[in-house]
């Protein structure tokens, strides 16, 4: 760990089976226009438009005086076209916030409009990390699934069709002014969703644990999550209505998502932003296939911190690493037992019903070396502990075809 750090979380959270009840307050504050209402832009999932939460949020909204534009066009791994078509909606609608209700999807997409309406420049002008120098318009994040974090993360990843790849737009600018995390509006998600959405925070939360560029603060955060989710994901994937589960789940997913917001992620993601971009798989479902042998890989030098981290989640068996002042465990216990937490970390996805096969999400042996030469690419390798090679990278791929 180097001897500076910072952190930064511009996000305020509310939380809690009540926390809807002050939405449009929150966003006429947000919006400075006090009690004289205002127009907001909706950005929901195309599959949620018509469902519960919006129409909740809906009427939450006007019901205080805020009216929403219902902007549904949002498909899983939203596209530079529909943000281009959503900030259209936005200006056409005179809106003077954004609400987004959904996925990681949504809240991305409605990131990326804000970027665009803000700047008034297109998307493709904003790629990248640091490009933005102004704070941008009032965005509240209501998130239905519980994974990407991106209700307070400073990115957006958006698919440019046209090249099959994910763009990345990193700024602290980028995360939402309030977060609204209900519990109750993740319970419509289906098992196999609440599994690998689940395992894209545990991925989040491995990841800013393992990165070169980890401080204590994330530390603390990523570890916590990383508690939450192996004690409460099985929950919430074996019985969609255990709200309890739910709530810890909604609470992991975003304490995961501070958690990478400086640290960034690393070897795991940069393979699945190749498989999501390239071959279309759902980006839970990447970073849960190549979890472990992503943990695998960076292994050598880190055997410390897989075993903490492997303790924080209730593993047992597992040997003390180093505490300040404390006494280490041997080198080779270590490793033995930093080999058992990668093992039982694969063995949790596949419990959760999870196959962990690129041919089962209908991707083929030619994929390696496609796989390979766009993660080596891959912005989310800066921060990766380890440098892979292309090597690497490809057996990493083989490993789980
Ligand atoms: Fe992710």
């Amino acid at each position: 760990m180097s001897d500076f750090f910072q952190f930064q979380l511009p996000t305020r959270v509310v939380a809690g089976e009540q926390a809807l009840a002050g939405l449009a307050d929150e966003v006429k504050a947000l919006a400075g226009t006090g009690d004289g209402g205002c127009r907001v832009l909706l950005v929901s999932d195309r599959d949620l438009a018509d469902a519960e939460p919006v129409r909740l949020v809906v009427d939450v909204l006007r019901s205080g005086g805020v009216e929403p534009e219902v902007f549904g066009e949002v498909v899983p791994d939203s596209s530079v076209a529909i943000v281009r078509e959503g900030a259209e909606a936005y200006r056409s609608a005179e809106a003077a916030a954004l609400v987004a209700v959904g996925g990681g999807s949504s809240l991305d997409t409605a990131k990326a409009i804000n970027m665009m309406v803000s700047t008034g420049q297109d998307l493709l002008d904003l790629q990248g990390v640091g490009v933005l120098d102004h704070p941008l318009r009032p965005l509240v994040a209501i998130p239905t699934t519980a994974g990407t974090g991106s209700e307070v993360t400073f990115f957006a990843m958006i698919r440019d069709a046209e090249r099959g790849e994910k763009l990345p737009f990193v700024s602290s600018y980028l995360a939402p002014h309030l977060a609204v995390l209900v519990p109750r509006l993740t319970a419509g998600m289906p098992a196999m969703l609440t599994a690998t959405t689940g395992v894209d925070a545990l991925t989040h939360a491995v990841e800013a644990f393992l990165s070169a560029n980890r401080d204590p603060i994330s530390d603390a955060l990523a570890l916590r999550a990383a508690a939450l989710i192996w004690r409460y994901l099985p929950r919430a994937t074996a019985c969609g209505s255990d709200l309890e589960a739910r709530a810890h789940m909604q609470v992991a997913a975003c304490l995961a998502g501070m958690a990478f917001n400086h640290p960034m992620v690393g070897v795991v993601h940069a393979l699945a932003h190749a498989l999501g971009g390239r071959y279309g798989v759902p980006h839970g479902l990447a970073n849960a296939i190549f979890l472990p042998e992503g943990m695998r890989f960076n292994l050598p030098g880190n055997e410390c911190r897989l075993v903490e981290l492997g303790r924080a989640m209730g593993i047992p068996d597992l040997p003390a690493p180093a505490d300040p002042g404390g006494v280490s465990a041997e080198p080779e216990a270590l490793r033995d037992g930093a080999l058992k937490v990668v093992e039982e970390t694969a063995r949790f996805i596949d419990s959760l019903g999870i196959r962990r096969s690129l041919r089962a999400a209908g991707v083929g042996e030619e994929a390696v070396p496609v796989l390979a030469e766009l993660a080596l690419s891959d912005g989310s390798l800066a921060a990766n502990p380890r440098w892979p090679e292309f090597d690497d990278l490809a057996a990493m791929v083989r490993a789980v075809l």
